[in-house]
């Protein structure tokens, strides 16, 4: 197996060549970006959606294609960040959001159907025994958090390096944090991921290794009087999709049973790998759960819930709530009910078909890796995936960071130029809107790549 760096060199070439195919098919794109630039900070309004040398810019989306505004028809292989697990435009989903649309798209009262979508998860989920809808990820996680500072009566959260939980101050720690800031890999130090975090905040954070039983549980010990809550991803997205080891997820809920800390599964994005999420396949059951993305049905939206007596902490009914829950957008009937058809259509059939390509497209990339001797790890675990070109095997946030980004960034381009959109951070997952026609089409611009970088 090459080593990554000697493939870099050829790699910069094919860069370099993809980066100007790319500016000259995409005239529209780069003078939309251009004007962009002027009334949003980089030209865009959420980081994700900037690459260099501008991005694309989608004018309409169906089934697993979006079309862009240069006419470029792309397969999309992000789904928004997993969020739209139909593909684009999805029949059933469409048809309820124009029959809600019709009735009005928000009051300030309740409609039945955040009713419907909590029973949905409840039923799905038996960890959660009541739900309360926000209208992000970032706020379902933070408000997770609080409840369980408000249940334990303690200050500090206790997250993995690599873990990423949105935007709010105290989980904008230590999720990609420059190695050489990051202190020890068995006690590593929290570091702020973004300027404005006020440094106090480092100090209400207690940091665990990902896949790492001992040192987190050693860690723990030390620390878990203070500590209300134990946040993770059962897989880690924002590295590379890394599952979690069985053992390590399932000793991390023993630890925190066993201190009395609150254990929050953050399934933002694994609830897509199974009709009761990740914590039904690894055989977890947290006290709290953080939701978003897929329930949303391609609309905004967040969620959390979990045991009983923690979500009792926002019940108003009896008097003033020990935790008040506000938010405009709450349970939205436009969202509520595109989940509601969305979570309608993933059936065990349907999950497990988009399961199985899954595990077939990593088995066919490790077979093209081999092929072509490229140092090429697959991570992933059902409909997600990602290619890390390093030569060891990637389990946590600090292996991951052995990968060439440069590699990487060659495969998006020459992606991007023969109709694929990957994400630019190489992570990719599957719409059940995709068929073998399009799954071939990905993994033949893999091989063309790889045949192409060991030239
Ligand atoms: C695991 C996880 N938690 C939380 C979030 C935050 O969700 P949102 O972007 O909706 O705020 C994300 C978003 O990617 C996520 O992947």
């Amino acid at each position: 197996m090459a080593n990554p760096a000697t493939l870099e060199p050829r790699a910069q070439e094919i860069l370099d060549r993809e980066r100007k195919a790319y500016e000259e098919a995409n005239p529209k794109s780069r003078e939309a970006y251009q004007h962009s630039t002027r009334v949003l900070p980089g030209g865009v309004t959420r980081q994700l959606c900037y690459f260099p040398p501008f991005p694309c810019y989608a004018d309409f989306g169906e089934g697993c294609w979006f079309v862009d505004i240069d006419g470029n028809r792309r397969l999309d292989l992000f789904n928004n960040a997993t969020s739209l697990i139909l593909g684009h435009r999805p029949q059933a989903v469409m048809k309820a959001v124009r029959e809600q649309l019709a009735r009005g798209t928000a009051f300030q009262t309740n409609t039945g159907l955040e009713t419907r979508l909590a029973e949905m998860l409840v039923e799905r989920v038996p960890s959660v025994e009541q739900v309360r809808f926000t209208n992000s990820g970032s706020e379902g996680t933070l408000m997770a958090i609080r409840a369980a500072r408000a249940f334990t009566g303690r200050p500090k959260i206790a997250k993995m390096e690599g873990g990423y939980h949105g935007s709010h101050d105290v989980v904008e720690v230590s999720v990609r944090p420059p190695l050489d800031a990051a202190g020890p890999a068995e006690a590593p130090t929290p570091v702020a991921e973004s300027a404005g975090i006020p440094p106090e905040t480092m100090a209400g954070v207690v940091l665990l290794p990902y896949n790492n039983l001992p040192a987190a549980r050693a860690i723990l010990d030390r620390e878990a009087s203070r500590v209300a809550a134990l946040i993770v991803e059962p897989i880690l997205g924002s590295v590379g999709f890394i599952p979690a080891e069985r053992e390590f997820l399932a000793g991390l809920r023993a630890e925190a049973a066993r201190h009395g800390i609150v254990f929050i599964l953050d399934e933002v994005q694994s609830f897509r790998l199974s009709r009761g999420g990740a914590q039904a396949l690894f055989g977890i059951r947290p006290d709290m759960t953080a939701f978003g993305k897929i329930i949303g049905g391609g609309f905004p939206v967040g969620a959390f819930g979990g045991r009983r007596e923690i979500m009792a902490l926002f019940d108003a009914s009896t008097g003033r709530a020990r935790i008040p829950h506000a938010g405009t957008f709450n349970g939205n009937p436009i969202t509520m009910a595109a989940g509601i058809a969305t979570l309608e259509q993933l059936t065990e059939s349907a999950i497990g078909g988009l399961n199985a390509t899954g595990d077939r497209v990593r088995e066919r990339m490790r077979a093209l890796g081999a092929k072509y001797g490229a140092p090429m790890q697959i991570t992933g675990i059902g409909s997600m995936f990602k290619i890390h070109f390093s030569a060891s095997p990637v389990r946590d946030y600090r292996s991951g960071q052995r990968a060439s980004s440069l590699i990487h960034e060659a495969l998006f381009l020459f992606g991007l130029n023969r109709g694929l959109f990957l994400s630019s951070t190489g992570r990719c997952c599957l719409s059940t809107a995709m068929g073998d026609t399009e799954v071939e089409k990905y993994l033949a611009a893999v091989e063309e790549f790889l045949s192409v970088l060991a030239r």
